[in-house]
């Protein structure tokens, strides 16, 4: 049978990039699949619709209260359920830096966006959640959220850190009522966000040098540690932080 068989997902940020091929995959191991975003993601659900799968976009600004509201009925009516909540939407703003030079505004946006973006879809979707008995919420993190670097974006580590944090307190609050929370903590993966980023090729390779595997992750290889986590394989796993990242963690000196 296939690993989500009967369960629906909202995969936040899933016009673009991880959760663009988080979607896919998902839909093709069986979740129907409410692509939610603040830009169009009707070219995912025409990809997955292409392949078979069941979708539906629904526009949502996941800082937005009415948004979720909107984005947990839609599921209801569209699917019959919420069992799967993959908060991956997430943004790294462009003047992200030191403390000293990072403006207030984007620690601002930056937190809105990746840290009360996942409060509200845990807010709005829990209950649901409580009602059917089960759930399994993923809330994207990242290696940053364990380690700190050099080339800072402070507001985004920050960000990914409370992720972290606040994915635990969930995890055991929610542990005897049948919802599981974990985050997942992806490592870097060329998608417009880190190209966006890391625009030339000294910014690359100065961040390849610390990944012992020598090469960036593929979309695919993060998608697969979501597909476990929402799948009732990962049934007896609840507040953890899957690491996901080439070995970058686990480094203190990496091989030439
Ligand atoms: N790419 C990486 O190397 C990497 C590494 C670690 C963690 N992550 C995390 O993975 C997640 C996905 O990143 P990605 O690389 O696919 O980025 P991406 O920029 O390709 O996609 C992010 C998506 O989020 C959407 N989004 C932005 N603001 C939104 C809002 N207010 N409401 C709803 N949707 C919004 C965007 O429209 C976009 O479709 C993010 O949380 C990111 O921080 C990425």
């Amino acid at each position: 049978m296939a690993r989500l068989q009967g369960k629906t997902t909202i995969i936040t940020g899933a016009a673009s990039g991880l959760g663009r091929v988080a979607a896919q995959m998902f839909a093709l191991e069986g979740s129907r699949v409410v692509v939610a975003d603040v830009v169009d993601g009707n070219e995912t659900v025409d990809e997955i619709n292409r392949l078979g799968g069941q979708a539906a976009f629904v526009q949502c600004d996941v800082t937005n209260e009415e948004s979720w509201k909107h984005t947990i009925d839609f599921a209801i009516k569209n699917f019959g359920s919420v069992d799967v909540l993959y908060n991956n939407a997430g943004v790294m703003i462009g003047d992200d830096d030191d403390p000293v030079s990072t403006s207030v505004d984007t620690y601002q946006r930056t937190m809105d966006i990746n840290v009360k973006g996942v409060l509200l879809g845990c807010k709005y979707a829990i209950p649901t959640m409580l009602e059917q008995g089960k759930g399994s919420i993923i809330n994207v993190a990242s290696f940053v959220a364990h380690m700190g670097a050099a080339t800072p974006q402070v507001a985004y580590t920050a960000s990914k850190g409370a992720v972290l944090a606040m994915t635990r307190e969930i995890a055991v609050i929610y542990a005897r009522k049948g919802i599981r929370a974990n985050a997942l903590c992806p490592g870097p993966v060329m998608t417009p966000l880190l190209a966006a980023f890391l625009s030339d090729d000294a910014k690359r390779n100065r961040r390849l040098v610390h990944i012992p595997m020598g090469r960036f992750g593929e979309p695919t290889e993060i998608a697969h540690g979501a597909l476990f986590l929402a799948s009732d394989e990962s049934s007896w796993m609840t507040g953890q932080s899957l690491i996901i990242d080439g070995g970058i963690t686990a480094a203190y000196v990496t091989p030439e």
